[in-house]
């Protein structure tokens, strides 16, 4: 914990809001004579840490949220608009290339600080941290993207998804706070919403969040696990979600709980709503009612194109829901399957990536999504069967994605997904699983940061079902290092047997590569 004494010189403070006002995003603008300072001498404010994300050339996101008392409604901070100074500066003392500003936290945003610094070197590395009354933040090391056309010789990133809080200690995100990295990619599950007593090693602060300050606390138990947030403060963030950011398996406007659209649509608003408010995302994304975008695409020079896709808020029901509003099965055989019409992204996303893969000209395509597209079905006596909440329930969206890969002759697209809780190298063809059909794509699904995996049993199955599948294995958890020049793209696999415990030490299951110019992953 780090306290700094800040010099109250008016002439100072009025420059600075004067430079904040130029920064912080007009939707989270409010005017500055109604804020407060932070009340003195109370608790720690920035109990959850600070963090940064959405590099670009000559930008990024900053963040922190204020609360003395995280779990309670409120953050346990008067409800007015607190005043909060940020600085980023080329190094840690803050003392070259200083820049600063102020933000109004304001309640209604649970006090959340979300500035876009413009103006910024790209390719760069600098430091940041926050200030409210007389007390400092922890310091937040980040980095600006490579200029668009710059000839960057490496991009090395953090692959990881699927941190239920209950199952496991964060050893993985210890390590990755260690690591020398440009990114962590994180593409979904980052809270849960519910809990499974078999696995339970240490509880969530309550039951099942539906409102938005139960959302908020959710949050909260997360961002106040040391490993997460020292992975935060250590290195920009691009995120994306899956299902547990809201509730399991919902699909669209359709919940598989009782809810009913209007309802469900009003819990979808007040998580989509926590998520924004603590996480590094733009303040240009926040919110409106139940709508967010979280899609997006990201260049890091001439050397990669990243497209962080939405799985969850455009998609179809799952096939054959069984009477539900929605949610996943397994099974055989179901008629909704054929559904051309049936989607995973949703049409405008689909034809929004659609045109950015044919456009691209960066050599890496990286394509970041919640879930495993290659083939997961298992065959059995009575035949295959799928899981219908992943891309298998979703063939026709599935072929689309591939042909749009196909179809322009698109080299080096390589596929970033989580969800499944095992790490997975594979190759995707238009045919799955048969030798003959040509690799398109390549892909690296990542293991859980905790959450429990299927039995070796099933996964020895799916290996035995899908000869497309390299790689992939359910009983360790932790991440993937992706490591990417122009020759190649390189995938680490690092794990600790489950459950992670909290002095666990991570090493590597596997590496597998995929060389430019040729799809599909080799082994070593
Ligand atoms: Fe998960």
């Amino acid at each position: 914990m780090q306290r700094r004494r800040f010099l109250h010189d008016l002439s100072r403070r009025a420059a600075a809001l004067a430079l904040g006002s130029l920064f912080a995003a007009p939707a989270l603008r409010r005017d500055a004579r109604a804020a407060q300072p932070l009340p003195p001498n109370g608790d720690y404010p920035f109990k959850l840490g600070v963090a940064s994300g959405m590099p670009r050339p000559d930008s990024v996101v900053i963040w922190t949220r204020l609360a003395v008392r995280p779990h309670e409604p409120g953050g346990g901070l008067p409800d007015a608009p607190i005043a909060v100074r940020w600085e980023l500066a080329d190094d840690e003392r803050f003392s070259t290339g200083l820049r600063s500003g102020e933000f109004i936290a304001l309640p209604e945003h649970a006090h959340s600080v979300h500035v876009e610094v413009v103006g910024l070197r790209s390719g760069a590395t600098f430091f940041y941290r926050f200030i409210a009354g007389d007390v400092a933040s922890p310091i937040g090391r980040t980095r600006s993207a490579p200029a668009l056309d710059a000839d960057v010789s490496r991009l090395r990133l953090a692959l990881a998804s699927c941190q239920h809080y209950e199952q496991g200690a964060f050893a993985a995100h210890r390590e990755i706070a260690g690591r020398d990295l440009d990114l962590v990619l994180f593409v979904g599950d980052y809270i849960y919403e519910s809990s499974n007593p078999r696995y339970r090693l240490r509880p969530h602060e309550a039951g099942t969040p539906l409102t938005l300050d139960a959302y908020r606390a959710r949050h909260a138990t997360y961002k106040l696990d040391a490993d997460l947030r020292a992975a935060h403060a250590a290195h920009p963030w691009l995120v994306t979600w899956d299902d547990h950011e809201v509730e399991n398996d919902y699909a669209g406007e359709r919940s598989p709980s009782d809810l009913g659209v209007d309802a469900f649509l009003r819990r979808r608003a007040a998580a989509y709503k926590a998520y924004f408010e603590h996480m590094p995302v733009s303040p240009g994304v926040l919110p409106t009612g139940p709508a967010m975008r979280i899609r997006d695409r990201f260049a890091w020079g001439r050397l990669a194109e990243l497209w962080t896709l939405d799985n969850r808020q455009y998609r179809g029901v799952q096939p054959c829901a069984d009477g539900r509003g929605a949610g996943g099965r397994v099974l055989a055989q179901c008629d909704e399957l054929a559904d051309e019409s049936r989607s995973m992204f949703g049409a405008d996303q689909e034809r929004w990536l659609e045109r950015g893969l044919a456009s691209s000209a960066r050599r890496w395509k990286l394509l970041a999504q919640a879930t495993q597209i290659s083939d997961s079905g298992v065959d059995t006596p009575s035949g295959r069967r799928i899981y219908t909440d992943g891309w298998d329930g979703y063939p026709a969206a599935r072929q689309r994605l591939l042909r749009a890969i196909a179809e322009p002759r698109l080299a080096d697209v390589l596929c970033l997904g989580g969800d499944v809780h095992r790490h997975v190298a594979a190759n995707l063809r238009l045919r799955a699983n048969d030798a003959r059909s040509p690799i398109v794509a390549s892909e690296f699904v990542c293991s859980s940061i905790t959450s429990h995996g299927l039995s070796e049993a099933v996964t020895t199955m799916l290996r035995a079902s899908n000869p497309d599948m390299l790689h992939a294995r359910s009983d360790e958890r932790g991440y993937a290092l992706i490591d990417i020049t122009s020759e190649a793209a390189s995938c680490e696999f690092r794990a600790t047997p489950s459950p992670a415990q909290p002095d666990a030490s991570l090493s590597t299951q596997a590496i597998f590569h995929v060389e430019s110019g040729r799809a599909g992953v080799l082994r070593g």
